[in-house]
């Protein structure tokens, strides 16, 4: 089961225990960054006294929402510490590891369904990979890692697969060039959905068969990997086509982004705090182990950087002035003749943006994309302020709304105190990249469902842009 609020994930359990109607849930599978312990206690003849909580999400407070008997009575003492919820709280089945591969599958296949056949092959950037080549990668992922490992006697799809549709893995062998993705014409994208259509019954076949733990693991980590590259494939397919001198739309169901909130800082105080993940349930493995970290104390600002502040600091000439930048970035918005984010075109003496709307003006009040580390931290520099790192974002995240754009931090992407990586080709998934990298905290409205927390660590070369980023100011108090 999952209790749900606000559109946010706050416990999750297929151990829950009804009472009274009332789903019980245990308390290590409830997620304690979006709960705070309350005063208020009531009593129960038979199961004791109860404690509350208060749900807190985005700035948001569920007040007493949540309760729990840490001394019940001996009636109820199979729901010691166990939470139960109401005032808002949804409580919905989890759907079932067989469900969420079958949706995973489908909703890859959705998402590229307003396609044209000529948008799927193109790789119009190193770092934007076909359609096309995702739709493959994520298959082959399934077949070597799962199939071609644990179905003895397993016969491959295709021998050829393994080389074109590799992305970095050296355990499985070697692999296209990432550069040329693009180049490849065969196997046709019909070819290509053939093949999808073939795995995924395979693997749906195997996870009929009441298959081993190590077997369900691999295909959570699969549809993890999967619904990673359906955000690639959103930044992938919104360079494809605003790149295009048409600008042409893109049907799909993403939301457009505003932001209403009227700017309020947030003040966390001085102390040790932990970080990373030690919840049940999946994450990846640079987001453990869960450790302490010492924060100064710090003020973070409850919105995005608006279209309006970002295009305030390009009239102010901050592309312009050097002090404004790291060397690095200096260097490379002169070699590339930055003036503007990503997608920005100056018309007719106003700013336009290429959205999967086509091309429209910019929205003032709508938070800025599309920028690099080297123009978040640039920005940052120029409003006197700057950008908060990962410990400080996570930290602070119950007291602000997420999940618009990915925002950039200024922590680079390095291994937590004790990271291990897993053995074999497994081992390659996180760990190699901890270099030259830094991390964005959060999640953006193309993350797919239950793909988003706190503990998420996504990471990528400070001059990335066709990533949907934004940025979020802090500040020493
Ligand atoms: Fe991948």
């Amino acid at each position: 089961m999952k209790a749900i609020w606000k559109d946010t994930v706050i416990a999750e359990s297929n151990k829950t225990i009804v009472v009274e109607g009332n789903h019980y849930f245990p308390p290590d599978s409830i997620k304690q960054e979006f709960f705070k312990e309350s005063d208020t206690q009531t009593s129960c003849p038979w199961k004791g006294k109860a404690s509350y909580k208060t749900i807190l999400i985005n700035g948001q407070a569920n007040k007493d929402a949540a309760w729990y008997y840490s001394d019940p009575k001996e009636k109820a003492e199979s729901i010691k510490n166990y939470v139960a919820f109401w005032n808002g709280v949804k409580i919905v089945e989890l759907p079932n590891l067989a469900e969420q591969f079958k949706a995973t599958r489908k909703y890859s296949e959705d998402l590229c369904a307003p396609l044209e056949i000529e948008d799927y092959v193109v790789q119009p950037s190193n770092n934007v990979s076909p359609p096309r080549w995702h739709l493959a990668h994520t298959t082959w992922f399934f077949e070597y890692f799962i199939l071609k490992e644990h179905q003895r006697g397993y016969e491959e799809y295709n021998e050829q697969y393994n080389f074109l549709f590799n992305s970095y893995y050296n355990f499985k062998g070697d692999m296209v060039a990432r550069v040329s993705r693009g180049f490849m014409t065969r196997p046709t994208v019909k070819q290509v959905y053939e093949y999808r259509t073939a795995i995924t019954e395979k693997i749906a076949q195997l996870l009929a068969e009441n298959p081993s733990e190590e077997i369900l693991k691999l295909v959570e980590i699969g549809i993890n990997h999967e619904q990673q590259h359906q955000e690639l494939l959103a930044y992938d397919i919104k360079y494809i086509l605003g790149t295009q001198p048409t600008f042409p739309k893109f049907e799909n169901r993403f939301p457009s982004i505003t932001e209403t909130q009227s700017e309020q800082w947030i003040d966390i105080t001085e102390g040790v705090y932990e970080i990373g993940f030690d919840k049940k349930g999946f994450c990846f493995d640079n987001e453990k182990p869960r450790h302490k970290v010492y924060l100064e104390a710090f003020s973070i600002c409850n919105k995005l950087v608006t279209n309006g502040e970002f295009a305030a600091f390009i009239e102010d000439k901050g592309y312009k002035t050097h002090h404004l930048w790291h060397s690095e970035a200096w260097e490379y918005v002169n070699t590339h003749q930055l003036d503007a984010p990503l997608y920005w075109h100056f018309k007719n003496g106003k700013w336009h943006t290429y959205t999967f709307n086509g091309l429209q003006k910019i929205d003032p009040d709508a938070p800025v994309m599309h920028l690099s580390f080297y123009e978040a931290a640039a920005f940052a520099e120029w409003k006197g302020l700057r950008l908060p790192t990962e410990a400080e974002w996570e930290v602070a995240s119950p007291h602000f709304k997420w999940g618009k754009l990915w925002e950039w931090t200024n922590s680079a992407y390095l291994p937590y105190p004790g990271f291990k990586k897993e053995a074999g080709a497994l081992g390659e998934y996180n760990g190699k990249f901890m270099l030259n990298q830094m991390v964005l905290k959060g999640a953006s409205f193309a993350t797919p469902e239950n793909h988003e927390r706190p503990t998420y660590r996504n990471f990528f070369d400070a001059s990335s842009r066709w990533i949907f980023s934004g940025v979020r100011l802090a500040k020493k108090q």
